[in-house]
């Protein structure tokens, strides 16, 4: 199914807090909603769903505009960060509910129910009530409950955030492999960026409402629009450069080094970025001098913070690296490639 967003708005009272949204789908696509707290991922997803109204723009499910259906016309499913499941119900009274409401046959029933139950890995389980099973299991009940009906669309909304780290990055991987089997159209909306990165066939970052970019996750990552999206998404160090000319180029100086930008930038100053994993150290020499002014030990990578002139930049390095082992106050010069500066479409 493809999913069409044409121009939405969401307004309550004075407030506006969907703004002019619109985006496509593709048919079997998982479209991650990634954006910081309030900032519309629910509301919107709701309205795909046809929970809330929508205060302008259009909804399209394969060309049809569903904008007035009621929510059992749209043939969504949604699965919750709170699970929503029935407490006194078991696992499988659970999972079958919603095809008990739509009379399908007993027998047929307990098919469906049995071939839902072993692609989540619930098997075993089937007569244990909601109570009785972990945050995992739970959310695998909530999984199986919005697949069984067949959906032509899924609505995930943060359905990982109440699981702890392990157990959402095993879950994450069940789901995306579901999908995939499946070919469902999904929208999964989440403000973890490493979540969003994993799961996504594209992402749409969000901010205040608005759409600040909508790419796959590596172009996101690589080439963020502004720098909201730099920031959001990954670790990101910025500058504010003047853009200087000579006879022949465009050019910006950064910690003195001279990085040629395209000609048709007319601005008078852009913002430049650099991953901090794109920053190398050299102990002994180098054209930018700095100090180590704080670290951090996060298992895979040490990020330190260096101290250049008045900037405070952040630096990666791999644990496997001779450099991890730097020491705060210790003088190191740094350096970088021309293509790791990225210049960012937009302040
Ligand atoms: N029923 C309502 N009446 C008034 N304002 C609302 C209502 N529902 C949501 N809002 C406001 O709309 C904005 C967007 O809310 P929404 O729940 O969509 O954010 P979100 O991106 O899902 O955030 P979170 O990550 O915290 O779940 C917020 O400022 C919220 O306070
Ligand atoms: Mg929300």
């Amino acid at each position: 199914m493809k999913i069409k967003l044409e121009n939405i708005c969401k307004t309550y009272e004075n407030t506006q807090v969907v703004k002019d949204v619109s985006m496509k789908i593709e048919d079997g696509e998982i479209m991650v909603l990634l954006g910081p707290s309030g900032c519309g991922k629910t509301t919107l997803l709701r309205m795909i769903a046809g929970l809330i109204s929508i205060t302008q723009g259009k909804i399209l499910f394969n060309d049809v505009d569903v904008s007035s259906f009621p929510p059992q016309k749209r043939n969504t499913a949604m699965v919750f960060q709170n699970y929503a499941l029935f407490p006194h119900l078991n696992v499988e009274e659970n999972i079958s509910f919603g095809l008990k409401v739509r009379k399908l046959p007993t027998s047929k029933i307990s098919e469906m129910v049995a071939k839902i139950i072993k692609s989540v890995e619930l098997e075993g389980l089937e007569k244990r009530k909601i109570q009785e099973l972990s945050g995992g299991q739970r959310q695998r009940v909530a999984l199986a409950r919005a697949l069984v009906i067949k959906p032509d669309i899924l609505l995930f909304d943060e359905p990982l955030s109440n699981l702890d780290e392990k157990l959402r990055v095993s879950m994450r991987q069940s789901i995306k492999k579901l999908q995939r089997e499946l070919g469902i159209t999904s929208i999964y909306v989440t403000h973890d960026q490493e979540e969003a990165m994993s799961i996504a066939d594209r992402i749409t970052v969000m901010n205040k409402g608005e759409i600040q970019q909508c790419a796959s996750p590596n172009e996101i990552y690589r080439n963020p629009k502004n720098s909201f999206v730099a920031s959001f998404v990954g670790q990101a160090n910025l500058f504010n450069c003047q853009v200087q000319n000579n006879s022949k180029m465009k050019y910006i100086n950064v910690f003195n080094k001279k990085i040629n930008i395209k000609n048709d930038i007319n601005d008078e100053t852009v913002t430049a970025m650099i991953r901090p994993e794109h920053l190398h150290i050299d102990k002994y020499k180098g054209e930018v001098e700095g100090v180590v002014d704080f670290k951090e030990e996060l298992g895979l990578i040490t990020r330190y913070q260096i101290k250049i002139g008045q900037e405070n930049i952040s630096l990666d390095e791999l644990n496997a690296s001779e450099h991890h082992t730097l020491v705060v106050g210790e003088k190191i010069f740094i350096s970088f490639g021309d293509n790791d500066v990225v210049i960012l479409k937009e302040q």
